[in-house]
């Protein structure tokens, strides 16, 4: 058993062929939680998770790459954050690599700002996303968690350094990786470094599939690949990497 901990099923990559693909990952049994980017893909992986109950699980958030296209509907964040298929909110975070411009940066912080109050507000885990942004990313959860100790959460496709992950875990955050380690070995160091009950595994699908469906659309039945190659690095079984990258997402997520 393994649990994609961040997929886009809900996304129109996945139209034609949904029910498939959901079935060919709970054939294997892999449990999907599917980030919503937007109102509407959010409300979609709610509708997913009530479809497939104990099977999908849902998160609510707008993506940082996505603040400068339209604006944050706080109200209806509101009731997405308080709803009972939600069980994290997200994803959310910095991406400076698609944002250039300081306002749309300082955009992003304030957006990410209300996603963390969302999440301390009703106890939920938080996504977070950053790409090239670390020093501020980590800079705002350092500040959140004098206001909200209890503030919990994963850094999504994690890359930044040792420095960055020593943080993110001292933080109380989770680091998870994607199929991307399948074909790469730039992450290899900081897998190593990451203690085994602080990891996930996801695929980010319809993005970044792992070897050796590279260049393809990812799904979340690949999440195997991930997995292991994860135990291949940590140099352990991959029945030993699916048992506790199972049992942090359950923790974590309280699922
Ligand atoms: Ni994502």
């Amino acid at each position: 058993m393994l649990i994609d901990t961040h997929c886009h099923i809900n996304f129109p990559q996945f139209k034609a062929d949904l029910e498939a693909v959901i079935e060919r990952a709970l054939e294997k049994g892999i449990l999907m939680i599917v980030a919503g980017t937007d109102v509407k893909s959010s409300l979609y992986a709610v509708k997913l998770a009530e479809r497939h109950e104990g099977k999908i699980f849902a998160a609510a958030g707008f993506h940082p790459a996505d603040c400068g296209k339209s604006d944050f509907d706080e109200q209806e964040y509101e009731k997405l954050a308080a709803h009972s298929r939600i069980i994290a909110i997200g994803e959310t975070g910095l991406d400076f690599y698609h944002e250039k411009n300081e306002a749309g940066r300082a955009k992003q912080k304030e957006i990410f700002k209300k996603h963390i109050d969302l999440a301390a507000k009703r106890n939920k885990p938080l996504i977070i996303h950053c790409r090239e942004a670390y020093p501020d990313m980590l800079k705002i959860l350092r500040e959140a968690k004098k206001d909200y100790p209890e503030l919990k959460g994963v850094n999504h496709f994690f890359s930044g350094t040792e420095d960055d992950l020593e943080e993110v875990l001292s933080l109380d955050f989770f680091v998870s990786f994607t199929g991307v380690i399948t074909f790469t070995s730039a992450y290899d160091e900081i897998i190593k470094r990451a203690p085994i009950d602080k990891i996930l595994v996801e695929t980010d699908a319809p993005y970044l599939s792992p070897a050796p469906n590279r260049g393809k659309r990812n799904e979340p039945a690949f999440v195997e690949f991930t997995a292991r190659r994860l135990a291949e690095i940590k140099n352990i079984s991959f029945e030993q990497i699916a048992e506790q990258t199972t049992a942090n997402a359950k923790v974590l997520f309280g699922i």
